[in-house]
């Protein structure tokens, strides 16, 4: 509880950085690993966790999805929201997705419920309750756009308020009703706070060439988009892993297929060290993404041209280009 304090102490903090110290602690907490979506405990305590006290590994944190749909349209969407049909997860694979992590750890420290855009859910206060019924000592939090919160009907704000798990809402540069969302969390009691401004996105180039070092993509992606998130009975490392079928189908790149070797299946019951292992490590598909041409651009609407996450132009180091059948 301290602890969670004293990190929310911490957060909003670097939240009130200006952007260049900002990103220079966001790389200082990277190269030490204090910004691990794995894990950030020292080499020494996950040892003595394992070899001493034989529990299971600790994880620092997962995503899962509601929707995969959005109704934002974000430009370069890392999770492609703007690209996908409506996709209602369904309750009962969400419990099972749910259950089969809480059975792996022997305690998971965040949890974010997203989406696409979570809220379009009509079933959304019957997943709050189940996460916190399965998870009740992880700091759950529920990312929103921010778009929809104040028609969310009173089941909405009591389920929230009753579970503990916190609203977060994205400050994307849109219009909003910043003092009436504040006053509805308010007035139910409901965990509420705003993000950083995010009015500059990233493009992480994918290259359908897929010659990049996946080791040393890897390494430069710790903490930045490595991010585990379960989909569907697997565990995947990032959402573009978890996603890509999204943008292949969408433009027609068949290079862009992931493989058995890009996530972890939940069922059977995997080794809890062995999936550490894997989500601590590269993956194939890491070869897509070309991490050293990663650049910052203004948040703006997407006009869905594949070049918002595509490399241009896509050609591999040895010069041989790329067919996108688009
Ligand atoms: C895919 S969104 C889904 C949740 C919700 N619809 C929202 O907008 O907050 C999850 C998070 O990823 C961030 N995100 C998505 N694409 C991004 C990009 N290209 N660069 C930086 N952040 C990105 C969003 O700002 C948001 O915080």
């Amino acid at each position: 509880m301290l602890r969670q304090k004293w990190n929310r102490f911490l957060r909003a903090l670097a939240d009130r950085l200006p952007r260049p110290l900002y990103d220079l602690q966001r790389s200082v907490r990277r190269r030490f690993r204090a910004a691990s979506m794995v894990s950030r405990d020292p080499r020494i305590v996950v040892w003595f966790r394992r070899a001493v006290l034989h529990r299971a590994p600790v994880l620092q944190h997962f995503e899962i999805h509601l929707t995969d749909h959005c109704n934002l349209n974000c430009k370069g969407c890392s999770h492609f929201s703007n690209l996908c049909s409506p996709a209602f997860v369904d309750l009962s694979g969400f419990e099972t997705d749910m259950r089969a992590i809480a059975g792996l750890f022997s305690q998971v420290r965040h949890i974010y419920l997203l989406g696409g855009e979570p809220l379009l859910h009509p079933e959304i206060s019957a997943f709050i309750r189940l996460a916190r019924e399965i998870f009740p000592d992880t700091r759950i939090q529920l990312l929103t756009n921010g778009t929809l919160v104040t028609r969310m009907p009173e089941e909405f704000w009591l389920a929230l308020a009753e579970t503990g798990i916190g609203l977060q809402c994205d400050s994307y540069p849109i219009e909003l009703p910043r003092a009436e969302i504040e006053s509805l969390a308010a007035r139910y009691g409901a965990l509420f706070e705003w993000t950083r401004l995010r009015d500059q996105f990233r493009k992480t180039p994918i290259d359908p060439a897929g010659c990049h070092d996946p080791a040393a993509s890897f390494a430069s992606c710790q903490g930045f988009c490595n991010c585990p998130i379960v989909r569907n009975g697997q565990l995947y490392p990032c959402a573009y892993t978890a996603y890509s079928h999204v943008l292949r189908d969408h433009f027609g790149i068949e290079e862009l297929a992931t493989t058995d070797a890009d996530s972890i299946a939940l069922d059977p019951a995997p080794n809890p060290e062995d999936v550490m292992h894997f989500l601590q490590n590269p993956v194939p598909w890491c070869g897509f993404c070309d991490m050293e041409s990663r650049t910052f651009y203004a948040w703006e609407r997407s006009s869905k041209d594949m070049h918002e996450w595509i490399k241009e132009p896509a050609l591999c180091a040895d010069g041989i280009s790329v067919l996108i059948n688009a």
